[in-house]
């Protein structure tokens, strides 16, 4: 998946957040399966609700029944490194090799999920 591709579709799916609380709107879209799954933050009144847009994305394939998701790219207007408990859902349902692209208007890095979580709990502990 071409890494412009994917960023374009993060791009658009930001254009839906729903973030009055912080006024931090955040897009992701994920490859998997062949297909893209796009994603924006939702946040509540009751703030601890608040979803990140890595994981609707997320959840949006694993209910479509994809569970191996190969790339994700994140977009905002400052660098959004996904938080603990997306790198966390990532490790769950991101390939070994699985690439994340974490991008503003100026700038973009890449980075494999490894690097962002070097240890990972997993299903292989349990
Ligand atoms: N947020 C994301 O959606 N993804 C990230 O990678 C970082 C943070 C959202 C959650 C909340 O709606 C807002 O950004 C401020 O924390």
């Amino acid at each position: 998946m071409d890494t412009n591709e994917l960023l374009s579709h993060a791009i658009k799916a930001r254009r839906n957040s729903y973030s009055p609380y912080s006024n931090f709107s955040v897009g992701a879209a994920v490859y998997a399966c062949g297909k893209i799954y796009e994603g924006c933050n939702i946040e509540n009144a009751s703030y601890g609700l608040t979803m990140c847009a890595e994981r609707v994305a997320i959840f949006k394939a694993v209910s479509d029944g994809c569970r191996k998701i190969e790339k994700i790219a994140i977009f905002a207007s400052s660098m959004p490194y996904p938080c603990g408990a997306c790198l966390q859902v990532m490790e769950e349902f991101c390939s070994e090799d699985c690439e994340v692209i974490i991008a503003t208007p100026e700038k973009m890095e890449k980075y494999k999920l490894k690097d962002l979580l070097p240890h990972p709990f997993s299903k292989d502990a349990l």
